[in-house]
């Protein structure tokens, strides 16, 4: 069978962790160039993942006319650059979440891939996570009844990613915990409840936990170590509130806060029953009947969710199909993000 040629550009964390391993691993692909600034990383991918070639510059790979897909796995500055150039290419692209810094950028990412008749997917992989989708099935077969609330609450103890580098830093990544954390929950959440009209939102953020980086003390530091001649400009902390045409969605962020308690979890409030989702786990359901308080945590089969991003992306890039996680699918988030943003910065409500 002809394999599909993939190039990977930027061979970071989830280059190695998810896009490699899904290419690798499935039959219908091959891993043409590993693309990457810094040459060891794009040699140690490339052998890895038995790519052909490891280049740094990936308008290389792009300009080869075999390759048909791209995943873009680059800090958040790049995605939409990259990734319009890709597609101008003519490939079929994954990028990596956020879609952009903001929507400004993700429209431009949209427009090309139509201009280019090709297909744009954002790596929402919570969108093939298995409990999600159970989630999103029992909120459309109405098992909640009216649903009217939802709270996630993305929180962390001490544990700001790359204290000083592109995390961190609003022109590298466009913000901090809401655009880095938070853009998976809220597009889980906006996925499972059908994408309602967006209405209004108020939010406030902060950037206290490292405002002096020196002294900031963590218990992890996830995405490479402190660089006290980098830039913290970013929120730590998010906190606001989203009307839609159907329910209200409140959020608590925080990459750093002085509570030593992880809370990754959604709640789906419904009149019938309620959900609580243990971000990247299993729920829990609890309703009433006859009298009786029920509480039910199913068991099934997880399915490996960035294994099934990338299979499908393969796939609808083939069909020309734009399937769940396909940029017009998403782009809402990204102009919710704005909003919240706006609206932290203002010290108000905005409307949509
Ligand atoms: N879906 C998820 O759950 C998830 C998890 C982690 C990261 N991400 C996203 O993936 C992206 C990358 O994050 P990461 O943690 O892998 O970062 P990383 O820093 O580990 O990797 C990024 C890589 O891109 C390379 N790079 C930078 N500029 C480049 C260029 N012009 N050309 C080629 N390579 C270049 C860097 O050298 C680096 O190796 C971010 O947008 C992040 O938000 C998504």
């Amino acid at each position: 069978m002809k394999k599909v040629k993939v190039a990977v550009i930027g061979n970071g964390t989830i280059a190695n962790s998810a896009h490699g391993p899904a290419y690798y691993n499935n039959p219908l692909s091959e891993i043409k160039y590993a693309v990457d600034i810094i040459p060891e990383r794009a040699q140690a991918f490339k052998e890895k993942f038995d790519a052909e070639y490891a280049v740094t510059d990936y308008r290389e790979a792009i300009a080869d006319p075999e390759v048909e897909l791209v995943s873009v796995c680059v800090p958040n500055y790049l995605h939409a650059p990259i990734t319009i150039d890709c597609l101008n290419a003519g490939k079929h692209v994954l990028c990596e979440k956020p879609a952009a810094m903001n929507y400004k950028e993700a429209y431009a990412m949209k427009q090309a891939a139509d201009n280019n008749n090709r297909i744009l997917n954002i790596g929402v992989v919570n969108r093939f996570h298995t409990a999600v989708n159970k989630v999103k099935e029992l909120i459309e077969a109405g098992e909640l009844g009216k649903l009217y609330h939802i709270y996630c609450s993305f929180r962390a103890y001490r544990s700001i990613p790359g204290l000083g580098g592109p995390f961190t830093t609003k022109s590298l990544a466009g913000g901090g915990v809401l655009i880095d954390w938070g853009v998976h929950y809220l597009d889980l959440i906006l996925y499972c409840i059908g994408s309602p009209a967006l209405k209004s939102v108020s939010a406030a953020a902060y950037s206290e936990m490292a405002k002096d980086m020196k002294s900031y003390v963590f218990t992890d530091m996830w995405a490479g170590p402190p660089d006290y001649n980098g830039t913290f400009d970013v929120e730590d902390f998010v906190t606001g509130m989203i009307r839609t045409s159907g329910p209200t969605i409140t959020f608590n962020g925080a990459w750093a806060q002085n509570i030593n308690e992880r809370a990754a979890f959604i709640e789906f409030l419904g009149d019938k029953a309620g959900i609580k989702l243990q971000y990247g786990g299993n729920f829990t359901i609890w309703s009433s009947k006859d009298g009786m308080l029920l509480e039910t945590t199913p068991t099934f089969t997880m399915s490996d969710m960035f294994y099934d991003e990338v299979d499908a992306f393969i796939k609808c890039a083939q069909e020309g199909k734009k399937i769940r996680s396909n940029i017009d699918n998403v782009i809402a988030c990204s102009l919710l993000m704005d909003k919240i943003y706006e609206s932290a910065a203002i010290g108000k409500e905005v409307e949509f």
